[in-house]
């Protein structure tokens, strides 16, 4: 993977544009769904939230997380960039792995709404909505000031 190291730079930017693509979806998902809870299943509104979630999830979050992914596994890969004797990289892929986790349960409880068999209250969407966040926060600490 040696031929990677001048490409080392612009995969890390590819790698960070495809992070907030990510992390905006992250963010704005368990919103909707937070307003969504508020609309009559069936309404017109109802319609127009579904699309929306729907076409967030497809268009935007499901193509970013595989870009993260592929660009992080790729500077993974370049000799040297990871020193895996240190801590923050271990701690790092598990917030990922959460972050992934929190993605597949936002694509179930779309599905729930558009088969219109929410039952979950607007409470559990508010609180999912800050679990993005604090996995965001832990992971650029990791990256950035790597404390062990
Ligand atoms: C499979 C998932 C991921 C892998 C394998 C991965 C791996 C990496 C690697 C190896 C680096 C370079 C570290 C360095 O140069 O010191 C990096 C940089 C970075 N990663 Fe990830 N990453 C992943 C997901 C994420 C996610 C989900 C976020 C944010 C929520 C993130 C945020 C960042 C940031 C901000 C940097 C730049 C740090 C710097 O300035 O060097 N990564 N990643």
């Amino acid at each position: 993977m040696s031929w990677m190291v001048p490409l080392y730079p612009w995969i890390k930017a590819l790698h960070i544009i495809s992070v907030i693509a990510w992390m905006a979806g992250l963010f704005y998902l368990p919103r909707l769904f937070v307003y969504h809870c508020e609309v009559t299943p069936g309404s017109a509104e109802d319609q127009r939230f579904q699309t929306m979630e729907r076409r967030l999830l497809r268009a935007i979050m499901n193509p970013a997380m595989i870009a993260v992914y592929v660009f992080g596994l790729l500077l993974a890969g370049v000799p040297g960039a990871v020193d895996w004797a240190e801590g923050w990289i271990y701690v790092k892929l598990a917030a990922v792995l959460l972050l992934t986790g929190a993605h597949h349960a936002m694509g179930r409880w779309r599905k729930d709404f558009a088969l219109g068999r929410n039952r979950r209250a607007q409470r559990f969407f508010r609180i999912m909505n800050e679990v993005p966040t604090a996995l965001m926060i832990v992971i650029v600490i990791m990256v950035v000031v790597q404390p062990f």
